[in-house]
This record gives structure tokens, C-alpha cells and sequence, in this order.
């Protein structure tokens, strides 16, 4: 079944936990983690995501786009995160980094800027459990949806298949009821939206929508069959 992890980026921050309850049955929260060096934009850090930890059952998915994740994504395993997201351009040694977030004992989890290809990071995809692939330059919420990532969504899915590996696959940036389908028919299942739900009316309405539009979409997929 195709996951819906809602971005806390497009919530009131002054509400974080109200904000958690409202999206209750999603399957993790994405915590947008930017330093303003990485991205031009800031948002929040380790204290923030130890509160949310606190106050939510909902497991929390960190993305960090940071510079120096080396130092500081075990922190965020430290503070409560069950899966924790560095992007490749800013590692030193992913590998190193990877194993280390998975020996603190969250889900060790590497993304991929539009501009990154995933060809040269085939022989890492076993250290990992999730590869995220942007679809849109990361930094900011609400921006359109890159189609031409839909290739390296395919492309990707087809290596993990090569190597029977039990990798999710993750894309963040536009997803809403009007991308959703095409990136599940590509190979994505595990799917990031901050506006399209939290702009929504009814925000556990919207995650329910989508959850259904993905899975649907996933089960005419060429590369679902046999999943
Ligand atoms: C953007 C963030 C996203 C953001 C997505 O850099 O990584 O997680 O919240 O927002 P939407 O779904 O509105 O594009
Ligand atoms: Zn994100």
C-alpha cells in the first residue's frame, strides 16, 4: 500500500501538535530540516524535533537539507526521528553515514537533488532503506511539479528491482491528486505533500484521496506486478 507522509513545511508551526493529529493515520510526518545554507530557507532543528517526537505517535521522517549532515543526522535519530533523510551533495561519506544512522536505529534515508543523477549511487542502494528523488528544487513548499524527474523515478525503481532490494522509494516536492498517479506509475511509493494537505479543507480527507489515487495507479503499474 502506498504511504502518505504529510510535510509539517505547509502547517502552522505554532500548532505542530494539533497539526500531527489533524493528518492521524498517515503513515509518517515529513519534518522539512533546512539550515539556509543548503537551501536558501530555515526552518527548524533538533529541539523542535524532539518536542514533535513527544507529543506525536505518528513516526517522524527528517529531511535534512543541511550542510554537514555527517555531524548532525545522528542527532536527529537521537531526538525521536524514525527515518532520517541526508542529501548526497552535501555528504562526505555517505556510506559511513548511512550505517551509522541505521546503528542509532532509524531508517537510513539518501536524497537526490533534481540536478543528481542516481546512476553513480547504485552500488550504495543496499546501505540504505529509502532513496528520496526530488521533484522539485528543494527549499521551498508549494512549487510545481517536476515531470521530467519521472524518468529517474523509473530508472530508479528498475534498479532496485535488479537487485531485489527491499528499498522505498520516496518523492517530495508538487505531489498532489494531480501527480500523484503519475508517480506511482513510475515506481515511487512512498509520497511527500505538504500543500496538497495541509491547503486542504480537510487534511486527513486529503491524505485519504491520495492514498487511494497512488494505490490505485500502483496496481496497473509495470513494475507493482508480482509485488
Ligand atoms: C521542499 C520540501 C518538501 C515540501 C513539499 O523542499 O522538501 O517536503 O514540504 O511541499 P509541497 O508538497 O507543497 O510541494
Ligand atoms: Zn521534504
Amino acid at each position: 500500500m502506498a504511504q502518505i507522509n504529510p510535510s509539517i513545511l505547509s502547517a502552522d508551526f505554532a500548532r505542530l501538535a494539533e497539526e500531527a493529529e489533524a493528518v492521524r493515520g498517515s503513515d509518517w510526518l515529513h519534518v522539512d530540516v533546512m539550515d539556509n545554507h543548503f537551501v536558501p530557507n530555515l526552518t527548524l532543528g533538533v529541539p523542535i524535533v524532539e518536542s514533535l517526537a513527544r507529543a506525536t505517535d505518528t513516526p517522524l521522517d527528517c529531511h535534512l537539507m543541511i550542510e554537514d549532515p555527517d555531524r548532525w543526522a545522528p542527532q536527529y535519530v537521537e531526538a525521536g526521528a524514525g527515518s532520517v533523510t541526508f542529501h548526497v551533495e552535501a555528504a562526505a561519506a555517505p556510506v559511513r553515514l548511512a550505517r551509522e544512522i541505521r546503528a542509532k536505529g532509524a531508517r537510513a534515508s539518501m536524497a537526490l537533488k533534481p540536478g543528481t543523477p542516481i546512476e553513480p549511487f547504485e552500488d550504495l542502494l543496499p546501505e540504505l532503506d529509502m532513496l528520496l528523488i526530488m521533484t522539485v528544487e528543494p527549499g521551498f513548499g508549494g512549487q510545481a511539479f517536476l515531470d521530467i524527474m519521472l524518468p529517474k523515478i523509473r530508472r530508479t525503481r528498475e534498479l532496485i528491482d535488479k537487485h531485489g532490494l527491499e528499498l522505498w522509494l520516496q518523492v517530495d516536492g508538487g505531489v498532489s491528486a494531480g501527480t500523484i498517479e503519475r508517480c506511482a506509475e513510475a515506481g515511487a511509493d512512498v509520497f511527500v505533500a505538504g500543500s496538497a494537505v495541509y491547503g486542504a479543507e480537510d487534511p486527513a480527507e486529503a491524505v485519504a484521496k491520495l492514498r487511494a489515487l497512488a494505490d490505485a495507479a500502483t496496481a496497473d503499474a509495470w513494475w507493482a506486478c508480482g509485488h
